[in-house]
């Protein structure tokens, strides 16, 4: 299977299955010196250029270390305004640049939504060389971290995920939170019990435009403003205050980052009371004030490791886009 351009959460069923079977695959080989070895050679000659215009810590390094492990070559722009886009260059020109400099994959962060899928239709229609992948539009997707997520709920819940309803709940800016909108994409794909705690304000609720195949799927999703006392989760996936979207009047987005970071606090007894033993607690960072880092001691914190499968998933991507023929070797081969 090729991949195309990975700018919106639409993966089929078979694109997702298989994105986390070569995740797997890559995550094993990973495991073994010579497996490391072996996967350093699997985009030798490959271009990889990494354009932000957001802050961004784990999705940078992400994107720019799947790169390296794979071989590929690497350049990061930290920022678009060192690149020639300041000077008045258009975006057809900025990707034909690319494209004659032989750039294989371009990822892109934007503050506006639709930017990285405007970029896809311009490579598309003018037979520009780069793949693009969306590492985050505005409050729209960042799918690569929905299915960097869908791999850790599927390698946690490896018995039960397809065959038993799994109770997560998210919470809690859940309009704005991104990779809410591609988490519930991809969880479209499994049977999911859902619960959505936000203010139950049109502010904060997940639009509903996202959630069009996971009703179709397992059914409206419950929408509550707090946990209901007595219930406990398999996975509770939690979001901070996504404070580049609020209000204009910063006094007013300060606090309302205050409210909401009383109102929608993760600390050890949150944990104790509203997840199973069994369970994992996720949040795609950056963390800030909702969460109290005293859970750090608890073994279901997993967003550690969300983080580094989020960078197998982003290996698994790149060889699916660039190198669909990969060959998954045995120990015993290398
Ligand atoms: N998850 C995520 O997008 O984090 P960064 O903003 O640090 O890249």
């Amino acid at each position: 299977m090729e991949l195309g351009h990975i700018v919106n959460s639409d993966q089929s069923q078979q694109e997702l299955d298989k994105i986390l079977e070569v995740t797997q695959e890559i995550k094993n080989l990973f495991q073994l010196k010579v497996g490391r070895r072996y996967l350093k050679g699997c985009l030798d000659g490959k271009f990889i250029v990494s354009l932000f215009k957001q802050p961004s810590t784990r999705t940078k390094l992400k994107f720019e270390l799947a790169g390296k492990y794979l071989g590929a070559e690497i350049v990061v722009i930290p920022e678009i305004a060192y690149t020639s886009v300041v000077k008045g260059e258009d975006w057809y020109n900025t990707l034909r640049t690319f494209s004659e400099e032989g750039v294989d994959i371009l990822t892109v962060r934007h503050p506006q939504n639709f930017i990285p899928q405007k970029l896809a239709s311009l490579c598309d229609r003018y037979g520009f060389k780069p793949k693009i992948i969306n590492g985050g539009d505005g409050n729209h997707f960042h799918p690569t971290q929905g299915i960097g997520d869908a791999y850790t709920l599927k390698e946690h819940f490896v018995e039960k995920i397809g065959r038993e309803r799994l109770k997560i709940a998210i919470g809690a800016d859940l309009r704005n939170a991104r990779v809410s909108h591609s988490l519930v994409k991809c969880l479209a794909h499994y049977p999911v019990e859902l619960t959505l705690v936000s203010w139950q304000d049109p502010e904060y609720l997940m639009p509903r435009k996202y959630l069009k195949e996971f009703i179709e799927k397992n059914g409206k999703p419950r929408e509550v403003e707090k946990l209901p006392g007595g219930e406990k989760f398999d996975a509770i996936y939690w979001f901070r205050y996504q404070i580049e979207h609020g209000p204009k009047n910063e006094e007013k987005r300060i606090e309302i980052q205050k409210q909401y970071n009383r109102d929608f606090r993760v600390t050890p007894d949150f944990l104790n009371t509203f997840l199973k033993d069994d369970g994992i607690f996720l949040h795609p960072g950056p963390r800030t004030k909702e969460i109290n880092i005293k859970i750090d001691s608890d073994p279901r914190v997993k967003d550690g490791e969300q983080i580094r499968n989020g960078r197998f998933s982003t290996m698994a991507l790149y060889l699916l886009m660039l190198n669909p023929n990969f060959y998954v070797p045995r120990p015993s081969e290398l």
